[in-house]
């Protein structure tokens, strides 16, 4: 068989250079050749350059020619899932671990990627037996986390190897059901020459990972490290090529953990699953509903309570803003947990409709828990939270607030009104602001009086109580 060759192509226009250059000779872009795999024309799928798992396929790749066929005739079966035993993680997957799939986890160093994967393959136990692939720490390291984790040890194996090719050839005599890869940016495959987490070697590894799984029906579980800016480091393709992407997140200072999935090819995204930090590993948190709340004794100024609803459950956290004189010409706006862009909008949307004026002000807007809220019922919240600070003047004391604002100063309903509400309702609110395309057929929830607005003006009186 034909050795295979690399090739350096460009990521704007693909063209295919032999050797690296820092310019693509074909459209001018600098920087943007990166090495990829070219297989011999006889194995690979119409010959030249692999790119991404779509022109690599399952059945191209050992050339089979695929028929057009009707979906009638497709045999469908229920997909194989195992629940792991971790109840947050399996809600988090969609209901377990499907057979044969490929799971990205990202997070940042020190979150329990490696902590979560280790107890889940020690609830999986015999059940489903996996091995543990460790490029970061030695089998000594992982042995002893195990032991102080208090899992069974039994059942649990470990190879500590960072070349692809060695790890197949590993794992297809003792045939795992789970196979976890600590970390992708540390595995390489000696067909390319670049360096182990580059571009192109993280894509190749995964690739063939994919590969793997989907032919031998093993769960693959990825761990990827994420970037400053808290994308999976890497191609962008990496996500493409799995089934699912999971994103660890919490706060560094916090015990608090929340598990999001971000792509689910087998469930729901945006499904969370919380867990806490302890000394005997991850914990979970079943019931999470108010654990993001702060330990405030009676009203404080800048901050305000919503009622998200991430995932199948509401959850109620806190927004807390800080307005304070700019000394700069520029004043700073920061989001931590929020969207950037839609604060700057939302500030000017409070300027324009609300008579509030930020604009010599430097605003700070933080979420609570290091959780990140990517519904716009948050808008309202940060609004109410942001002019409290500015005046420095608390909202209501036990009011909750929901509403997405749009730019005309209108407050726009959102999904799920009602059962917000009871959520609120139950962990004893005695006031709810809420868009008036929410308000329920009474205006009472237990003790709870709900106020409906649909101008940002209305909003802003209701929160003067
Ligand atoms: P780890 O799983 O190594 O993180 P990652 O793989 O995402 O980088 O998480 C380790 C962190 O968790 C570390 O800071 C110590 C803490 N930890 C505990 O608090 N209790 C425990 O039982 C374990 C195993 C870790
Ligand atoms: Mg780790």
């Amino acid at each position: 068989m034909a050795k295979a060759r690399t090739a350096y192509v460009c990521g704007d226009c693909g063209a295919e250079h032999s050797k690296w250059q820092g310019q693509c000779m074909a459209c001018g872009a600098w920087n943007t050749l990166s090495e990829f795999v070219v297989q011999p024309a006889k194995a690979a799928s119409g010959g030249g350059v692999s790119v991404g798992a779509h022109r690599d396929g399952y059945a191209g790749a050992r050339g089979e020619a695929a028929k057009v066929t009707p979906l009638t005739a497709v045999a469908t079966e229920v997909e194989a899932r195992t629940l792991t035993g971790i109840g947050e993680l399996d809600r988090v997957l969609g209901g377990g671990l499907v057979e044969g799939s490929v799971v990205l986890i990202g997070g940042d160093p020190g979150i329990g990627k490696s902590t979560l994967l280790l107890q889940m393959l020690g609830t999986l136990g015999e059940r489903l037996p996996g091995v543990y692939v460790t490029g970061e720490e030695s089998l000594a390291q992982v042995a002893s986390r195990a032991q102080r984790l208090g899992l069974p040890l039994e059942p649990l194996q470990a190879l500590a190897e960072t070349c692809i090719e060695r790890i197949l050839e590993q794992v297809r005599d003792s045939h795992p059901k789970v196979l976890i890869i600590d970390s992708i940016q540390t595995i390489w495959t000696d067909l390319l020459t670049a360096a182990p987490g580059s571009v192109s070697q993280v894509r190749e590894s995964a690739a063939k990972l994919t590969r793997f799984a989907k032919q031998t029906g093993t769960s693959v579980l990825l761990v990827g490290h994420v970037t400053k800016e808290g994308g999976i480091a890497g191609p962008r393709v990496l996500e493409h090529m799995v089934d699912a992407v999971l994103y660890f997140e919490g706060e560094a200072g916090s015990r608090f953990r929340v598990l999001r999935a971000f792509k689910n090819r087998f469930g729901a995204v945006n499904e969370l699953g919380v867990f806490a930090m302890s000394d005997k590993g991850l914990r979970e948190v079943p019931n999470p509903s108010a654990i993001f709340l702060s330990a405030h004794q009676g009203p404080t100024s800048g901050s305000a309570i919503m009622v998200t609803r991430e995932g199948t459950r509401p959850l109620l956290v806190e927004v807390q803003a800080l307005v304070d004189q700019s000394s700069l010409g520029n004043p700073r706006r920061v989001a931590l947990g929020l969207e950037q862009n839609r604060l700057a909008m939302l500030l000017a949307v409070l300027h324009r409709h609300g008579g509030v004026a930020a604009y010599d002000q430097d605003v700070f807007v933080n979420v609570v828990g290091g959780i990140r809220v990517q519904e716009t019922a948050a808008d309202l919240p940060v609004l109410l939270a942001v002019r409290s600070s500015l005046h420095d003047r608390p909202l209501p004391d036990k009011t909750v607030v929901f509403g997405e604002v749009g730019l005309s100063g209108e407050i726009r309903p959102v999904p799920n009104g009602e059962e917000r509400l009871k959520e609120a309702a139950h962990h004893g609110f005695l006031r709810a602001i809420v868009p008036k395309a929410n308000l329920p057929k009474k205006k009472r929830i237990g003790e709870m009086q709900v106020v409906g607005v649909d101008r940002l003006d209305q909003a802003l009186d209701a929160a003067d109580g």
